[in-house]
């Protein structure tokens, strides 16, 4: 959601927030609605459609709306209530002169609900924000303030939201409330703005300001306020983005997907850059945690979800390896439900892009009220996890528009060993020659990156031979099991495709009955000069899968010839030192997922059912 008070010259408040809504319509895209309010307008105008921001547009086209001062608009991902027209936001309340839109869920909705129809109020949709609507209004009706009523409503109200609202009293004001949901102020000249993330204004203003968790915001084209909710002046922190409006645009490539796939040797260039001080130790951004305490700790539990989660299954490998701390990787929804051992001598690492995942922000209230250190791994600067950790850790991928993650989890991955060598570096696993012996291997990925990337035409020529496949399997041992898993749920998210990845070693331990003539097996190889038999026990596992009739598709080192026996296509990334390899070797699988959808004529920006940013539990 967005809103322009005041637009700058030839920018209406209107064209302000859908500019606004497309740059976030990544975020959840089921439905679209804008609400304007202006001295020339009876009430509130509104225009609301289900379906992407592209209907709403259209709607606008044909009836177009009124002049205004101010405007907020919103795209859904429906929690309550199905994605129709009725449901989509705003929703109006007090006789059609106040709009309101949320993000978030409403948990105690049905009992307000009551008791605002037992006063006599009619609901036209059924959802949780016209709720929240009909209460902001009950509280404005005997204050005639916008920003009382939304403090009192706010203290009502139980779940997660943010919320906006606009009033036909006051044109020029816009109130906005947040808790555990974001919610971002842009501070321009004559012209202020709201955004659940800055892209939504970052064409207008890179000065911003993040709001504080309870706190409620007014902003007319000349001020910003920010309380608490209970009234009381709060302070809010300032803070200048350090991208532009043209790291969100396409620039060129088909898709925002296509393009942070290539973006993805900057991105790990960027997290690496500037990490080192004069004497060349390793240092962390944000760190509010004793060393003497890190020193100490005795275990490490990495919580994420989803493609985060796999940067931590990298995460256990090269910390465990590094740092001989046991590391354990925990989804974070699943962490908080069952009773975790947590003290004082755990550090907990949360893996984030967005910053807002409620699951993993849930995961880390949790163990921070036990006892533990909190280190996120985060891309999002201004977002709420950062904020409620003891440390941060910022990967510099810069902003992830397409909704399948892909130069972020490089970046975390790369953020996950630079944390691992730090450690190592402070509790003496290492000599400082052999970390920067590690530091400069991680230097020369992104140049290898680079030529995993230029490759990619064999990739996604493979994957438009594949369109129909309607079942793909993804083998890795190893650092290899992640990327397998990632490759799986690449092509599960953009292409619709049943995927599955498997540890290569668990195959016939029961999925090897999967395997049928032509099943399609992508096999990611380890280095030769790896450690151990891991080389060679996954071509047995090849050999193994061969035999039962699969069609195998093998990722491997440059120069590793002994695969060629075995495969029916091979992929081949450059050479890099076994825990460094899942950077190259899962870009070939993000190009197949990219391509095979692609192909399928699917949207791989936006794929069905989708939010870029989960924040409902
Ligand atoms: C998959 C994907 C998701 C996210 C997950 C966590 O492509 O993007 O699985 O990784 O929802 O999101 P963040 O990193 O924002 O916490």
């Amino acid at each position: 959601e967005h809103s322009g008070a005041e637009g700058a010259p030839g920018t209406t408040p209107l064209a302000v927030a859908l500019e606004g809504l497309r740059r976030l319509e990544y975020r959840g895209y089921d439905s679209a609605g804008v609400a304007l309010v202006g001295p020339g307008i009876d009430g509130v105008a509104h225009a609301k459609k289900a379906g992407k921001l592209a209907n709403l547009v259209e709607e606008l086209d044909l009836r177009p709306l009124p002049a205004a001062s101010s405007a907020i608009g919103h795209t859904r991902w429906a929690t309550h209530g199905g994605p129709t027209d009725q449901n989509a936001h705003p929703h109006l309340a007090d006789g059609g002169r106040l709009a309101v839109i949320h993000n978030g869920i409403i948990e105690n909705f049905a009992e307000l609900r009551a008791e605002l129809a037992a006063e006599g109020v009619e609901y036209l949709s059924e959802t949780d924000t016209e709720v929240a609507a009909q209460l902001i209004a009950r509280e404005y009706r005997a204050t005639k303030d916008l920003t009382g009523a939304m403090t009192r409503a706010a203290r009502r109200l139980e779940g997660t939201f943010t919320l906006l609202a606009v009033h036909a009293d006051d044109p020029e004001k816009v109130v906005g409330a947040r808790h555990d949901s974001p919610l971002v102020v842009g501070l321009g000249e004559g012209e202020n703005f709201l955004g659940s993330d800055v892209a939504a204004f970052i064409a207008h203003t890179k000065e911003a300001m993040e709001l504080g968790q309870d706190q409620v915001v007014t902003i007319t084209p000349t001020s910003v306020e920010v309380t608490d909710f209970d009234g009381n002046p709060a302070d809010a922190k300032r803070y200048t983005v350090d991208w532009d409006a043209a790291a969100a645009e396409k620039g060129g490539f088909d898709s925002f997907m296509d393009k942070e796939i290539h973006d993805q040797p900057q991105a790990v260039a960027d997290t690496l850059r500037g990490r080192t001080d004069a004497s060349g130790a390793l240092v962390l951004d944000d760190l509010r945690i004793d060393e003497s305490v890190l020193r100490a700790v005795n275990k490490i539990i990495v919580v994420a979800c989803g493609t985060a989660a796999y940067s931590g299954h990298v995460a256990k490998y090269a910390i465990e390896h590094w740092c001989r701390i046991p590391v354990e990787v925990e989804l974070a929804h699943e962490f908080r439900y069952r009773d975790p051992i947590v003290d004082e001598k755990t550090l907990v690492v949360a893996v984030t892009q967005s910053g807002e995942t409620m699951d993993t922000l849930m995961a880390v209230r949790h163990a921070r009220e036990q006892g533990a250190k909190v280190i996120s791994i985060v891309n999002t600067h201004g977002s709420t996890i950062p904020r409620e950790s003891d440390a941060v850790l910022y990967t510099h991928a810069g902003p992830e528009i397409a909704v399948a993650s892909t130069k972020a989890f490089l970046a975390q991955i790369t953020a996950a060993y630079l944390l691992g060598l730090y450690l190592a570096q402070l509790r003496g696993n290492k000599f400082p020659d052999e970390i920067s012996t590690l530091l400069d291997d991680l230097r020369d990925m992104p140049r290898k990156i680079q030529t995993v990337i230029e490759r990619g035409e064999y990739v996604r020529a493979t994957a438009r031979s594949m369109e129909d496949s309607d079942k793909v399997l993804f083998l890795g041992r190893h650092v290899g099991f992640p990327v397998a898993l990632e490759g799986a749920l690449k092509l599960k998210e953009l292409a619709y495709i049943h995927a599955e990845g498997f540890a290569a070693g668990e195959l016939k331990h029961g999925p090897i009955a999967l395997i049928d003539e032509g099943q399609p097996v992508f096999v990611v190889v380890p280095s030769p000069r790896g450690r151990d038999s891991l080389h060679s026990k996954i071509i047995s596992n090849i050999q193994e899968i061969r035999a039962r009739g699969a069609r195998t598709l093998v990722i491997a080192e440059d120069g590793d010839d002994a695969v060629r026996g075995y495969a029916d296509e091979i992929f081949w990334i450059p050479k890099a030192p076994t825990l460094l390899q899942p950077l190259l070797a899962v870009v070939p699988l993000q190009i197949f997922a990219m391509a095979l959808a692609t192909a399928k004529g699917l949207d791989v920006d936006q794929p069905r059912n989708l939010a870029k940013s989960v924040t409902v539990e």
